[in-house]
């Protein structure tokens, strides 16, 4: 028999994502985005992102659909974001796959949105192994999960404890005056700046911060380090070497995410990582991750960078798994929870 073809709906940030997936084959992903209207606000704002959701969700389904020439009587069951995320958004996308369980009579599954990061990359590189490491970095989050099975046991080894590590990125782009999102702008600088031209601080790698938050990141240290080392030097009346502050930036955070990361590997005897989330498109973060993994003979797993974004295909791939493992569907009365933990797949 054919594995069941499952439609998810992403909407936990400002993409509006739908997608089709029938067990790790992906049939389609459409989406659209808001981001254009966020940017001259230098940040998203909830409400013009839920309006955004709300106009895309039905045209999003249609694209989605038609591209994959695919009725809706065919899906088999329907998958959606419970969280984490902005509660706004959320609920669009939630309200719109409840609709469409009751009208098509299938069962709905409410997955989280970050182990969604993770599991989106079976789409590409098939199965992951019985135990493999997450790194989940974007704007929104820098999570660290164990996953034994992407549809009924993930742990969640450590997070920020403050900024994601893209939102340090756009902090740091916006106090150097580079448009927002500074993410992108950033990494361009940094690849034309000396890494080690200034030593920064690399958070919660004391001795001290192993017993508590070994696999805990935190940035705004970081981000105060490089404002502070800016003033300093505008004071003085000196130039910035904007390059070197970005590469040098830019190193101390990869450094950061790698080190615990392998660490974490080694600590559980792991040897697959898969790296997700927008923040996965940094330079600096893939190579220092792919010479270190080299070097620690880790698998490292890298979905192109559509799929690390927020799309509907990482929810189709969840509900996907989570259907093929006979985890029990959601509730049709399921909240969303804009803090949903880590550890819980489904709802
Ligand atoms: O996953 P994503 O598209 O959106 C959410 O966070 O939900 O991630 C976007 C984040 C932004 O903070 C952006 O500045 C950052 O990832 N980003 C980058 C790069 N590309 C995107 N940061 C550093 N280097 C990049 N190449
Ligand atoms: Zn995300």
């Amino acid at each position: 028999m054919a594995e069941p073809l499952v439609l998810g709906i992403e909407t936990s940030c400002d993409e509006t994502g739908v997608a089709l997936v029938r067990g790790n084959e992906l049939l389609v992903d459409a989406v659209a985005s808001s981001m254009e209207e966020h940017a001259r606000y230098g940040g998203i704002i909830p409400e013009v992102a839920s309006r955004a959701h709300l106009e895309a969700m039905i045209p999003t389904i249609q694209k989605a659909l038609g591209d994959a020439d695919v009725d809706l009587s065919e899906i088999d069951a329907v998958a959606v974001t419970a969280g984490p995320g902005l509660v706004g958004p959320l609920t669009i996308g939630a309200s719109a796959a409840k609709a469409l369980s009751i009208g098509l009579n299938k069962p709905l599954y409410g997955v989280n949105h970050v182990i969604g990061h993770a599991c989106v990359d079976q789409l590409v590189d098939g199965p992951l192994p019985e135990r493999a490491m997450a790194l989940v970095v974007s704007g929104g989050h820098s999570s660290l999960l164990m996953v034994d099975d992407i549809a009924t046991n993930v742990t969640e080894l450590g997070s920020t404890l403050d900024d994601a590590a893209g939102e340090a990125f756009d902090k740091v782009g916006r106090l150097l005056g580079l448009p927002y999102p500074g993410g992108p702008h950033i990494d361009r600088l940094a690849r034309e700046g000396d890494p080690t031209a200034i030593r920064f601080p690399r958070g919660l790698t004391a001795a001290k911060d192993q017993a508590k938050h070994a696999y805990d990141f935190s940035f705004s240290g970081l981000k105060t380090a490089v404002a502070r080392w800016v003033e300093a030097r505008t004071d003085a009346g000196q130039a910035i070497p904007v390059n070197d502050v970005a590469a040098s930036f830019a190193e101390a955070v990869a450094d950061v995410l790698t080190a615990k990361t392998i660490a974490a590997c080694h600590k559980h005897g792991v040897d697959t990582l898969v790296i997700g989330g927008g923040f996965s498109a940094n330079s600096q973060l893939r190579e220092m991750a792919a010479k270190r993994c080299a070097e620690a003979g880790i698998d490292l797993r890298i979905p192109p960078i559509r799929y690390c974004t927020d799309n509907g295909a990482m929810i189709a791939a969840l509900g996907s798994a989570v259907v093929r493992a006979g985890v029990a569907p959601s509730s049709l009365d399921i909240p969303v929870d804009s803090s949903m933990p880590l550890t819980t797949i489904t709802v």
